[in-house]
């Protein structure tokens, strides 16, 4: 007992440990927040919810600091009456919720250390365009969030154009080098200008790609839905626009979202598969399908596709991973984690809405034959990006070398 109250009353030792808490209780909770928002639940439950986390995150460094003070006082006494035993005990509980938020936060760590770069992969060109520059002014409308936008480091309005480029063994002939625009997470909601979108989506038409796809979060205001016309009706593809919703659009009647993305030339990817044909050889075949799960739908079933067709999936959260796996999927496209918004120097994304919290922030995964894609989002609810633009990306998929002739 003796040296843990030695170590609590020397000043530097228990700075270090009051630093320490601190990180592990603000991990704990944005790891709370993080699993919370993952859920199918709707947005006024989700809020209450999120009161112990928004009381933690203030209150915690001050609880700390006194069980600092006071559990020395508490642990030099050779017996207790039973008031101080519950003291004990409560004094306890901020400092074992920072022990289980270091645990998870030094789990992070190390999976970012032995995490490879997925074969075949290769970011081939980053291109920032400073949407700012190109209009001569910062397109802020009239949404809400305003104090946001004009925050120093605030690359919201500096998006990325990637370009990268993947390999796969099981990609048909007819497919090779083919070009898919992913786009994901535009949120309309007003504080970030329709010019701003507009310019953007101009921006990457440029590409001309082959297909092009969109993996959610379409409107945060139904009144903003007709700003599709001059984005989304914009572009075109020869082998066609796919889509799915996202839990924002959840949030709305999504009827009138997808009757207007119909009119405009963009077709739904559902649970069952629809086919791309290879203009080159229509024998070789894409099965595309959507999961919006867990808001809408049911899980994809790829069960009717023919053998040698190549599997994509659309899925707003990269939370429905395993059952991709499970499918036996090739390429999987999601976005909802818009890359955490904000990356913390050596820490990096602190909040992303996913059942495994960080972890499929943004960025290129493969697992067990799946690679998945997360794409950070043209934008977000709120108009905040610290070390985290926003990013388009155009996505070039090649035949392995040692891909099976067919
Ligand atoms: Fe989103």
């Amino acid at each position: 007992m003796l040296p843990i109250v030695t170590l609590m009353i020397e000043p530097f030792s228990a700075l270090a440990l009051l630093a320490g808490g601190v990180l592990g209780n603000a991990w704990f909770w944005s790891s709370y927040a993080n699993r919370l928002y993952s859920l199918r639940v709707r947005s006024k439950i989700l809020d209450r919810f999120r009161i112990p986390h928004d009381l933690a995150m203030v209150s915690g460094p001050f609880i700390l600091l006194l069980s600092l003070l006071r559990l020395p006082v508490l642990l030099q006494r050779s017996r207790l009456n039973p008031i101080e035993q519950i003291e004990l005990g409560l004094w306890s509980i901020p400092w074992l919720i920072a022990a289980i938020g270091l645990f998870a936060l030094s789990l992070r760590f190390v999976h970012r250390i032995v995490r490879r770069k997925p074969p075949g992969y290769q970011l081939t060109r980053s291109e920032v365009v400073d949407v700012e520059l190109q209009l001569g002014h910062r397109p802020i409308g009239a949404g809400p969030y305003q104090s946001l936008v004009n925050l120093p480091a605030n690359q919201a309005f500096a998006p990325e154009f990637n370009e990268k480029r993947f390999e796969f063994a099981a990609l048909p002939a007819g497919f090779d080098g083919l070009r898919v625009l992913h786009i994901s997470d535009v949120h309309f909601l007003g504080t970030i200008d329709l010019p701003f979108y507009e310019t953007v989506f101009k921006q990457m038409q440029l590409w001309k790609p082959d297909l092009i796809v969109f993996t959610g979060d379409l409107i945060d205001r139904k009144e903003k839905l007709n700003w599709v016309d001059t984005t989304f009706g914009t572009l075109s593809a020869p082998l066609g626009c796919y889509y799915i919703l996202g839990n924002h659009d959840w949030h709305h009647n999504c009827d009138p979202i997808r009757g207007r993305m119909e009119e405009l030339g963009w077709t739904l990817c559902a649970e069952e598969p629809q086919f791309i044909s290879s203009p080159d050889n229509p024998q070789d075949v894409i099965a595309i399908a959507g999961d919006e799960r867990p808001w809408m739908g049911e899980a994809p079933s790829f069960e009717s596709v023919p053998e040698n067709a190549f599997r994509l999936l659309l899925s707003h959260s990269p939370d429905n991973i395993a059952d991709a796996r499970r499918q036996n999927v090739q390429l999987m496209l999601s976005g909802h984690n818009h890359g955490g918004q904000v990356k913390l120097p050596v820490l990096g994304p602190v909040y992303s809405p996913s059942w495994y919290g960080v972890r499929y922030a943004d960025g290129v995964f493969q697992e067990q034959g799946t690679t998945l894609h997360v794409s950070r989002g043209v934008s977000g609810k709120h108009p905040l990006r610290i070390r985290c633009r926003p990013e388009v990306s155009l996505l070039t998929l090649n035949r392995a070398q040692n891909a099976v002739h067919g």
